[in-house]
């Protein structure tokens, strides 16, 4: 099909967080454009008009879209060839084997086999392995004998938005294209210059690479304090404490906030890097440092209050980061399994998450230990802290990797928190 005959111009295949923003941000700018997605439920959503997932400013922006008729919806992803422009926004986890699974990818380039044809563009949004966009040029290549970057155009063009920011930064940061062939990249540039962040064009596996190391670099950063903060335990050291030594007017560089790191990029990335690495083991230690903070705060816990079997044990937060709803991968799950193991008895809340969990009150009242496992707006309110030293019981043990009230203690009775988050 000649993509000039189409009244398509681009269509979404897989409208997750990221795809959903994306085709709601094209067709906001005049774009036609068909969103596809296998999950009945999804697609009920957006017909109907909500936003499945919270994403700043998306719920009015999906209400403007429904109003413009510019989004038409499909569960097929040959439909797709109806457009000229098709973007895979599809999931890529990592297999347990460190290495990228492909096979939504593989599925949809196998729908799209039979219909899409010359002078199509097809662009890769999602986060892949180094040499994943040539491989999927290969492939289309091998079974349709198409010139890639002359007959068929096949771009990586990576996501690196943050989550509840989508809107801000699809204008602002710097999209990286990487093309296959001649025309590719500029083809895939064309259909981005719709929102006002600069281009730059780049080979595919640059492209690959930059993403993957986008999010690296910050799960590497986040393990060096976690690091810290399991070596400050063992020397009796206050890791608040020598972070501020750290940093405190120091120019050069800076070292970031313990916490618990994961999401579902930054748990798997590092593993499409690590499939081919040189230097088998360094990144897969990073990995290792951030998924033994549940274990170490446990320990801690342990190592103040004795066993842990038939406490109450409130475990505040289930997303992987602050004020948002996404708790795919986060550590909170695995800190709650490891105190099921313990024989505690565990309370669990998250206002945001999917997850059906009990109050905030609920959870402290009685509680002997109080996790802030993901630091929300609301539990960093001093309003909370008062909550927990009313409820809970007098010498609860407060864990508070985040710092949430200014009190510097990663394990203290809440007494003691009152009167260090009074002073500060
Ligand atoms: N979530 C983020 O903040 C983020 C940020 C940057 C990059 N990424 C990357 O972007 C990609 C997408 O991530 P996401 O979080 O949006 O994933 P997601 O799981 O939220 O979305 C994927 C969507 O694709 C649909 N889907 C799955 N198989 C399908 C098929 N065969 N046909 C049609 N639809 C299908 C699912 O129903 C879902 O709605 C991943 O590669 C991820 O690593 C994610």
């Amino acid at each position: 099909m000649n993509p000039a005959q189409n009244t398509t111009d681009v269509a979404v295949v897989g409208l997750g967080r990221v795809g959903l923003p994306l085709a709601l941000s094209f067709a906001d700018r005049g774009l036609r454009v068909l969103g596809v997605d296998n999950d009945p439920a999804r697609l009920a959503a957006v017909r109907d008009g909500h936003m499945p997932f919270a994403e700043t400013g998306a719920q009015e922006l999906l209400a403007r879209v429904h109003a413009s008729d510019m989004l038409e919806l499909s569960d097929r992803v040959a439909d797709a060839a109806r457009a000229g422009h098709i973007v895979i926004t599809l999931g890529t986890p990592s297999f347990s084997h460190i290495e990228i699974d492909m096979r939504h990818i593989r599925s949809a380039l196998d729908d799209l086999l039979g219909v899409g044809g010359a002078r199509h563009s097809l662009i890769l949004r999602s986060t892949i392995a180094p040499g994943t966009t040539d491989f999927v040029a290969g492939y289309l290549a091998k079974h349709r004998s198409f010139a890639v970057g002359e007959d068929l155009f096949v771009a990586h063009a990576p996501e690196r938005i943050a989550a509840g920011r989508f809107l801000e930064e699809i204008d602002t940061l710097p999209c990286i294209i990487g093309g296959v062939g001649e025309e590719s990249g500029e083809v895939a540039g064309r259909l981005f210059e719709t929102f006002n962040a600069p281009i730059v064009q780049t080979t595919p596996v640059q492209a690959e690479l930059a993403k993957i190391w986008t999010n690296i670099l910050r799960y590497t950063q986040f393990a060096l304090p976690n690091l810290l903060m399991m070596d400050c335990e063992k020397h009796g050291a206050n890791v608040f404490e020598v972070i501020d030594l750290i940093n405190r007017d120091y120019p050069r560089g800076g070292i970031a906030a313990p916490g618990l790191t994961a999401g579902t990029c930054l748990r798997k990335d590092f593993a499409f890097s690590e499939e081919r690495s040189n230097a088998p083991g360094m990144l897969l230690a990073v990995s290792r440092v951030n998924e033994s903070v549940p274990l170490f705060l446990i320990e801690g816990m342990k190592r103040r209050l004795g066993s842990l079997a038939d406490r109450k044990v409130a475990v505040l937060g289930l997303a992987f980061k602050a004020d948002t709803d996404d708790e795919r991968d986060s550590l909170s799950h695995k800190l709650v399994r490891l105190l099921e193991r313990e024989l505690a008895d565990v309370a669990v809340h998250d206002g945001h998450v999917p997850t059906p969990t009990g109050t905030f009150e609920d959870a402290v009242t009685d509680a002997d230990a109080v996790i802030v496992a993901t630091n929300h707006s609301e539990f960093r309110e001093i309003a909370a802290l008062r909550t927990i030293a009313e409820r809970a019981s007098a010498d609860c043990l407060v864990v508070d990797p985040w710092n949430c009230w200014g009190a510097a203690q990663l394990f203290a009775y809440v007494s003691e928190i009152v009167a260090l988050a009074q002073a500060s």
